[in-house]
Order: C-alpha cells, then structure tokens, then sequence
C-alpha cells in the first residue's frame, strides 16, 4: 500500500520549487509514516535548490519538522501511532565505531527509510537529510523520530529538529559553554541566535553578537546578547577583544560559514580559547593562516555537525525547558505559511526578513 500527499519538491537546479503529488510507501521493518504538522524553512533546503549539495534531483525539500505518527513497521516496539515527534537526520546507528566508543553524537553510519518515496510517475525522489518534510506525508526510519511532550505546537517542536538544535547545541555540547565564559556568535540568523540562546542558558558572563544587518542585531539582544557589533560598521575582532578587557572571546561561534568570518573567529578568541564552526562552507572555500598562529594561540577548534546533539536525550529536555518558560524558542518562528509559499520564504530568508518561516500542514 501507499499514500499519495501533496508535497514541495526542486526538480533542477536553480528551478522554482512546486508543489506536485508525491507517492509515499507504507512502512516496511524499522521505518515509521509521520503525517507533517510544521516544517521550518531552513538554509539547507535552499542549498539543496541551487545544487549546492548534490546533483540527485529531484528533491523532496523540508527537514525540519514535527508531526504525527500515522503508521509504523512490523515489529516496532519503540514508537506507535499517534505518538507526537521531531524528526532528526542523524538516527544514530549503535554499531559504528564512534558509537561503540561511546560517542554516538558522532556517529558516522547514520540511517534513513529504506523504500524510496516517488512522483507518481514513479520517479525516485530524494528526501532532503533523509526527511522530506515539505509534504503531508513523510517516509523516515524509525530511529529519526524523537517523541516529545505533544503539548508543545508542532511549528515550535519542529525546529528542533535542524537549526536551533544546531545553534543551541554549538553552545551547549560543542564548545562546551560553562557558567562565566564570554562568547562571541558571528552570524545571527536562526542559527546564530540559538547559540546565543544556548550560551545565556549556560550561564555566558557575556554574550557578543556580531553580524551586518542591524534587524538581526536587534533579535539577537532578545535572545540574550549582551552585546552587539555591526561588522559592517565596526571592526569585529577589535570590538570583541575591548570588550574581554583585551583578550577576546573563551568561546567564538561562527554560523556563517565563511573563510573571512572563520578567520575574525580565530582571531576574536582568547588565548587557548575554542572556535565553533558551525555555518556549513562551501566546496570552494579556502582558508590561509599562519600555521604559528594556530600553535602560538592554542585551544580548539570543533566543528558542529546538527550541533553535536543525541535527539533521544536533547529534544526531550529542550522541549521541557520550552514548557516550563525557560527557553523561548517560539520566538524562532517569524510567520506560519502554507506549502505552497515556500518559494516565496526563500526569497524572505535571502532578504534576512525572517528568523524561520514555518510551514504549517
Ligand atoms: N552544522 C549544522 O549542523 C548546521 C545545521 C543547520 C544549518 N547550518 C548552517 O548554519 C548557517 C546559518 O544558517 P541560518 O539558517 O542561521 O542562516 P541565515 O541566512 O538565517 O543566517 C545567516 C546570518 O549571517 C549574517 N551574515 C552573512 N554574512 C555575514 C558576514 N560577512 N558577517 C557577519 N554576518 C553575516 C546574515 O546577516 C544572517 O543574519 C548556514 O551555513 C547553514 O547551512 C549548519
Ligand atoms: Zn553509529
Ligand atoms: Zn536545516
């Protein structure tokens, strides 16, 4: 059996994305059918368009997202209908040799659905991350479902489930951020203001965001930066060390992902202080430092892969925080939109009008 649903696909690069009917098996062993609720709009779906990330289309975008679900595979003990979840592009595998270590975050055999979901041609289509959530209808594995308390909204729990975990999660288990650190977050989209977020929970003496559009500035003062820099206006680097009594930053966050904003992250931090890349550069980029440098100045330098976060243990607590008043992570989601506005929220994204435009099913 299968599902037909409506859903949001890219057919080529560059091309405006459609809304087109979509043919969703039924769950075979280990995988789960979720009917969407909210799917965030995020920077990677438009990635995905422009053949940024791959040359597999068609696509079938949207991976940020929460809902319902509807059916699962024989012999599931895990999850049930009607559970209410986020889903995650990273289940974790439990066999891999960063999971047998003990370091499942890492994990590098993360898995998807098995069966392909198709146009009704037939066609196969790739699930963007191996979710494919701009659609009523999504085909994941079961170990990409997190169940979470179902009194969060969906258009909320979803975001979770990519780019405020990331940015939260660059804060909170990739640096680690711990109570008096002073944190630098270069780029305050989504992204960036979760990490500002997450380094406030932390407990941050000071929290410096930087970025070149003031509308962003302004939002990431609500989320919890002490202080803000214009590097449009303002020499970075300069601002963050006179603003760490001369020494820079314990901790810098870079959510861009660009070779200039990696180096004013180098150089904005603290001696044998920690660089967080957490922005996703592309295949052309290239970085020249003095390698002295990288000796001379000391501590860390860490990527944040979905920003090091294990779903079974973070969305969970990220949620209960929410419900209790401690985390607004409602404030992430600038307006609700229907399926078919998804065009037009990149070109909002791409205006830096919105933190998160949410699709609502
Ligand atoms: N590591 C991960 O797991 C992960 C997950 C999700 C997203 N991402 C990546 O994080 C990055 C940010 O995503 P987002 O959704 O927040 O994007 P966004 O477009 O909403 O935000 C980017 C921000 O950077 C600012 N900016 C751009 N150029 C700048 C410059 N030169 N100096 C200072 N600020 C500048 C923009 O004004 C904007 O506020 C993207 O590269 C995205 O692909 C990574
Ligand atoms: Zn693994
Ligand atoms: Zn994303």
């Amino acid at each position: 059996m299968t599902s037909t649903v409506r859903g949001v696909i890219a057919r080529g690069k560059g091309e405006p994305v459609e809304i087109t009917s979509v043919v969703v098996p039924d769950p075979g062993p280990g995988e789960a059918l979720v009917r969407i609720q909210a799917c965030g709009v995020c920077h990677t779906d438009l990635h995905y368009r422009e053949g940024g990330i791959g040359d597999d289309f068609p696509y079938l975008l949207g991976h940020e997202a929460a809902g319902v679900v509807e059916a699962t595979g024989d012999g599931e003990t895990r999850l049930a209908p009607g559970d209410f979840v986020i889903l995650n592009w990273r289940a974790v595998c439990g066999q891999c040799r960063a999971c047998r270590r003990g370091r499942p975050w890492y994990c590098f055999s993360t898995h998807n659905a098995r069966q392909q979901m198709t146009l009704s041609d037939g066609t196969p289509l790739s699930p963007a991350l191996g979710i494919g959530a701009f659609a009523e209808k999504t085909l994941v594995a079961a170990g990409q479902c997190t169940k979470v308390d179902p009194a969060v909204p969906p258009e909320v729990a979803g975001l979770l489930g990519c780019g405020v975990m990331a940015g939260l999660g660059a804060a909170l288990n990739t640096a680690p951020v711990t109570r008096g650190d002073t944190v630098a977050v270069i780029g305050c989209g989504g992204v960036g203001d979760a990490a500002v977020l997450g380094a406030r929970l932390a407990g941050a003496a000071a929290i410096i965001a930087v970025d070149i559009d003031p509308r962003k500035l302004e939002w990431a003062r609500e989320f919890g930066a002490t202080h803000v820099v214009n590097s449009r206006e303002t020499d970075p680097v300069a601002r963050i060390q006179q603003l760490t009594d001369g020494n820079g930053a314990d901790v810098v966050i870079e959510a861009i992902g660009r070779p200039e904003t990696y180096q004013q992250a180098f150089y904005a931090r603290d001696l044998a202080g920690t660089v967080v890349l957490v922005g996703v550069p592309t295949p052309e980029m290239r970085l020249e430092l003095p390698l002295l440098d990288f000796f001379g100045r000391g501590g860390a330098l860490k990527s944040s892969w979905y920003g090091d976060c294990l779903p079974e243990r973070d969305f969970p607590l990220l949620t209960g925080l929410y419900l209790q008043g401690r985390l607004p992570l409602d404030k992430f989601v600038s307006e609700t939109i229907a399926l078919e506005a998804v065009e037009d929220a990149f070109a909002k994204m791409a205006r830096g009008e919105v933190l998160r435009s949410v699709v609502k099913l």
